[in-house]
């Protein structure tokens, strides 16, 4: 746009240019002929008058003399006349003349008489408009000696301000036009570029992209365009040949999906998907949202939120193409939906709709600052921070609960048994609202946190009415078996209701909800392809972070109280202190993605976590190597990637997680079955991945002690490990946990 308006603005300075110099010639002719003109008139005027004046220039008959001046003044532009003799002195003048009749006019005079020359000037008058005076000289013939000399002069004053004023009134009528072509011309450029260019280009570029990620099957209409008619036929070839590739391999898939052993894939759950749901609508339900638009400068970035659930759902969406409702939070979101608040994504390459929910100020502080994160996160992860409930935060979270819930059902109104997936902690009334409102509708839940024992959650004031929003769903996902064990019990300990520990349900007012464990994911498969160990040169990447030790530890989480920072450095510290011979030879990257800024509790844990960087640094620091590089910031996929295979060791020491997919996500990175990963046995994580070295985070020798192992394990011993671990989270990726739960929740029916 900003190219654009430059071009234009180019375009009108030059017309502006031209028009300004003809403006110029124009103004100036104009002035050049009204002043010849008004010259001509002067002198002709002065030479009829000076024959019938002449002969009573001398004085004697100043009567007849006014009489004459008096009856000539009544001329057009004419101001008037006057009459001097050769002294200088007034014989006759017409009476608007003697008002304006100034030193100068008279000065002038006296030039003439002396010159005894015709002539005309110019002038000025303060506050009064511009005049023209012209003066001729008047003579006498000497009786006796028939001499000729000057006996007086004649002047006559005429009104010249109307030649400025002409043009004036040209510059005026022409910078209007310039205005008016200017507005014109800068539309039409605007509107060619629009329909010429512009949309064509639009087109094309949506029509590859709608090829590329399968949207409408490369169908849509690119119309004829003269200029771009070769580049969309090939457009149109290579949306065609796309199609093509993708009918092949969703073929392809649907042969997979019989062979139970072949690897899990987009592709294949979204050929699953087909199957099972059979055209049926898929609603993901989550506070956070998967794109965040964000300005800056001017200029309108996105980015992914630091978040597991994220981490995990998105990969689905982009198979199944659904509608993800979630909170809008972005400061430049309002922006870039459309009138109902939805917007295509991912934006780079859409694939699904996210439908953006507004909340207040009030909203956000008591719903998601308050009751879910100073609430029922502390509760959940026991990590001994205490929970806060407050009834105001209770009903702004009823209130949003319900928000949402309008919002779900009024997206669903014309969807045939839908399947609304709900996602975590934040949403826990929202089930019971909309099944309650649609029967008909498959409604589950996932609880992407841990699940406490069920006397941690008698902490809660609202348990019994949260355990009830809950059971609204059909299917109630936990990542694993102990959290479904808790959430049967507290059920068993606060509500009336039927609990059958066979299969794991809950039935209630004669519905009945399933619990059950699915250990959430991370996609795998497809995304470790975009970057490849051999476009990775790890001394370059690590040179270019500053760093230049031999051995590199890693720790990459939202800045939370749950995961286990402080504990880790502590570990770290110990590690030092008792194998000193690595110091200068080992630094520990911690990346901390800020979070929840405005919560007391987290912006006083960031201040902890930075003033025990500095003490531990200030322990160990020689010359220019630190033990500890902190940076403190929101990091891409991509820019994480990087630092996993950087990594010898990977830290996660949650004091709680429900499952932690940092684990994972390092585990995918290191497709060069390299490295070591350090998982506590507080995140449920470590149920899966026993490969990794299991620790306590509580227990700092054993943290510490775990680092040195992982730095002196035998490379076979690590690259033994690292493949089991690799086998894991390869087989039981994320688009397996999705099809687990779906093909549960259609079982249910
Ligand atoms: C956890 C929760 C997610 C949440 C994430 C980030 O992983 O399970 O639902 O999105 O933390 O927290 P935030 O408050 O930034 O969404």
């Amino acid at each position: 746009m900003k190219q654009i308006l430059s071009a234009i603005a180019i375009i009108v300075l030059i017309v502006s240019l031209v028009v300004i110099s003809f403006t110029i010639q124009q103004a100036n002719d104009e002035q050049k002929n009204l002043t010849l003109d008004l010259q001509h008139r002067s002198s002709t005027l002065a030479d009829n008058l000076k024959t019938s004046i002449e002969p009573y220039s001398n004085g004697d008959s100043n009567d007849y003399l006014q009489t004459l001046v008096d009856k000539s003044a009544d001329k057009e532009r004419l101001i008037g006349l006057a009459v001097f003799d050769n002294k200088d002195n007034i014989l006759a003048i017409s009476s608007d003349l003697s008002k304006e009749l100034t030193v100068s006019s008279q000065l002038f005079v006296a030039t003439v008489m002396d010159s005894d020359n015709a002539d005309g000037e110019f002038l000025s008058p303060k506050d009064s408009q511009k005049v023209y005076v012209f003066a001729v000289p008047l003579h006498t013939t000497d009786q006796t000696t028939g001499k000729e000399s000057v006996s007086g002069s004649l002047l006559l004053m005429q009104n010249a301000g109307y030649i400025d004023t002409a043009v004036i009134e040209i510059w005026k009528n022409n910078m209007i036009r310039l205005l008016v072509q200017a507005i014109l011309l800068a539309g039409a450029i605007l509107l060619i570029i629009r329909w010429l260019i512009y949309q064509p280009i639009f087109n094309l570029v949506q029509a590859m992209r709608n090829a590329r990620s399968g949207l409408e099957n490369g169908k849509t209409k690119l119309g004829n365009h003269f200029f771009f008619q070769p580049l969309i036929n090939e457009v149109t070839n290579i949306s065609k040949s796309l199609t093509e590739a993708r009918t092949i391999a969703s073929q392809e898939a649907r042969l997979r999906i019989q062979k139970l052993d072949s690897p899990w894939t987009s592709q294949r759950l979204k050929e699953f998907t087909k199957d099972v749901l059979k055209g049926r609508n898929i609603v993901v339900v989550s506070n956070r949202e998967p794109y965040m638009h964000e300005k800056h400068g001017g200029r309108i970035t996105y980015l992914q939120p630091a978040s597991g659930m994220v981490t995990a759902i998105e990969p689905i969406m982009r198979a199944c193409e659904g509608l993800w409702i979630a909170h809008g939070s972005g400061n430049a979101d309002k922006l870039v939906v459309d009138k109902d608040d939805k917007v295509n994504v991912p934006p780079d390459e859409p694939k699904y709709t996210l439908k953006r929910v507004w909340l207040t100020k009030e909203e956000e502080k008591g719903y998601y600052e308050g009751f879910s994160n100073e609430g029922i996160w502390p509760l959940c992860h026991t990590a001994h921070t205490r929970p806060v409930f407050r009834k105001e935060d209770w009903e702004e979270y009823q209130k949003v609960n319900g928000k949402f819930a309008q919002t779900v059902l009024k997206e669903i109104k014309n969807m045939h048994k839908p399947i609304v997936l709900i996602q975590d902690y934040h949403f826990a009334l929202l089930p019971r609202m909309i099944k309650n409102a649609r029967p008909d509708a498959m409604v589950g839940i996932f609880w992407h946190i841990p699940w406490p024992h069920a006397e941690g959650f008698k902490i809660c004031p609202w348990r019994k009415e949260i355990l009830d929003g809950m059971l609204g769903a059909d299917l109630i996902g936990f990542h694993t078996q102990l959290h479904c064990n808790n959430f049967i019990d507290t059920v068993g300990h606060e509500l009336e209701a039927l609990i059958d520990l066979e299969t794991f349900a809950v039935q209630k007012g004669g519905h009945v909800s399933y619990i059950k464990p699915f250990p959430i994911s991370i996609p795998f498969l497809e995304e470790t392809s975009s970057l490849t160990d051999d476009d990775f040169d790890k001394k370059e990447f690590l040179k270019d972070m500053g760093i230049s030790s031999e051995f590199v530890g890693v720790g990459v989480d939202r800045l939370d109280y749950t995961k286990g920072i402080p504990e880790r450095l502590l570990g770290i510290e110990y590690f030092l202190d008792q194998y000193p011979q690595y110091k200068e030879k080992f630094t520990f990257i911690q990346i901390a993605a800020p979070s929840r800024t405005s919560i007391s509790e987290y912006s006083q844990f960031g201040e902890k976590v930075e003033k025990e960087v500095e003490r531990i640094n200030n322990k160990f620091k020689i010359k220019h190597w630190k033990p500890i590089l902190y940076i403190k910031k929101h990091h891409t996929h991509e820019e994480i990637t990087k630092l996993y295979k950087a990594a010898d060791v990977c830290l996660v020491t949650s004091l709680h997680d429900g499952m932690n997919l940092v684990a994972k996500e390092f585990i995918m990175a290191r497709s060069d079955e390299n490295g070591v990963l350090i998982l506590s046995q507080f995140a449920g994580a470590s149920g899966e991945l026993k490969d990794a070295i299991i620790v306590n985070p509580y227990n700092t020798e054993q943290v510490g002690e775990a680092v040195r192992q992982s730095l002196e394990m035998m490379q076979s011993e690590k690259m033994k490990r690292m493949k089991k671990l690799r086998d894991i989270v390869k087989n039981y990726n994320v688009y397996r946990w999705s099809a687990d739960l779906l093909k549960e929740m259609v079982n249910l029916e």
